[in-house]
């Protein structure tokens, strides 16, 4: 008998394009994973999810499905490994979702920190789409419907993991089959998993203008690497200065090759002597090594548009027979074939 390969379900929300943050907390994890040939993956562009607080501007969702599916083909997911797939156009994901709201307490949902944060950010006041409430819930459809084993997120998504790994267990428990397989966060390694934004936020964001993004011109990204937050007290040359909470070394950390070089930067910028140009300079030919061939890939990928959308349109496909038989084994557990 042939064993059965682990798999792998993950996704963004397409609400614009994506950023180097998403690459080290994700992106770059799916590419490897993907190339180990270990796993089956599949790869979600998750606009339902990206409607439930948006529903007002689909327009911004349908732009960003496509700037979504560049930056991926662009970073290496590459559709003879991955199947690219997009949300709405699975409908079992929907009747999954209707199956598992019934396990869940609003009072759990509630709890969940992730979703919590969020609301509180996005100023929705009294006015929570309900939709939006509930999507850890259908997270857990994405997840189980492929019955993946593994989620190579970032670490804020661990709390719908902790929610998907209680559906799982309920439904199983309810009805008696063990039809559905718990999941386990892939993250990346402690300390790699999180980039700051130019402006020395803890987050990297759209909202906040503090990101690079994977697309971003050559020009674009050396302005805003001269841009960075550094450390306000050291302003002349010979000033000691601080590495802690410097944006630049931060970034220098995660993406240099040549780690030695950066210690003595480091120990240099402490000491004095040494300028924020200079260690501007050396940021920008590391990152613009590291993001020119995805940019490349990109610019080609985006020349036609039409080849993308079929990949995502066979990648739908691909999916959409996956998650039916999952359905398919969910319904006859909770006894509503009523009709063969
Ligand atoms: N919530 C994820 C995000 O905001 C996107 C997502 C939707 C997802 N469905 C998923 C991630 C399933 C992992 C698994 O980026």
């Amino acid at each position: 008998m042939l064993s059965k390969k682990h798999v792998i379900l993950t996704g963004d929300r397409p609400t614009g394009k994506l950023h180097i943050g998403h690459y080290v907390g994700s992106l770059k994890n799916r590419v490897a994973l993907q190339n180990t040939g270990d796993y089956d993956t599949y790869i979600m562009i998750a606009d339902t999810q990206a409607l439930t607080d948006n529903a007002r501007d689909p327009e911004k969702i349908r732009h960003s499905l496509l700037q979504v599916a560049l930056d991926y083909l662009a970073v290496g997911i590459d559709p003879a490994k991955s199947t690219i797939l997009v949300q709405s156009q699975i409908p079992a994901l929907s009747e999954l979702t209707m199956a598992y709201l019934n396990l869940v307490s609003v009072s759990r949902l509630n709890r969940n920190p992730t979703v919590k944060a969020e609301i509180k950010q996005k100023a929705f006041g009294e006015s929570v789409p309900a939709g939006f409430f509930i999507y850890p819930v259908s997270q857990a459809a994405d997840i189980t419907a492929f019955k993946a084993d593994t989620v190579p997120v970032g670490e804020d998504q661990e709390p719908m993991l902790e929610q998907t790994r209680e559906i799982v267990r309920t439904f199983n428990n309810v009805y008696g089959q063990e039809i559905l397989v718990e999941p386990e966060g892939y993250f990346p390694p402690k300390g790699q998993g999180r980039i700051p934004g130019l402006d020395g936020n803890a987050k990297m964001s759209k909202s906040l203008d503090n990101a690079i993004y994977l697309g971003d011109s050559e020009d674009t990204i050396q302005k805003k690497i001269m841009s960075m937050y550094t450390d306000p007290e050291h302003i002349h040359i010979e000033d000691p200065g601080h590495i802690e909470g410097n944006t630049v070394f931060t970034y220098l950390d995660i993406f240099a090759e040549d780690q030695a070089h950066v210690a003595d930067l480091k120990a240099q910028y402490q000491h004095g002597g040494l300028g924020d140009v200079k260690i501007k300079r050396y940021l920008n030919d590391v990152l613009q090594a590291k993001l020119q061939p995805i940019r490349q890939r990109r610019e080609q990928f985006a020349a036609d548009e039409g080849a993308v959308y079929d990949i995502l349109k066979q990648g739908s496909e691909r999916a959409n027979q996956v998650a039916a038989q999952t359905l398919h084994e969910v319904r006859h557990a909770i006894g509503v074939d009523y009709f063969g």
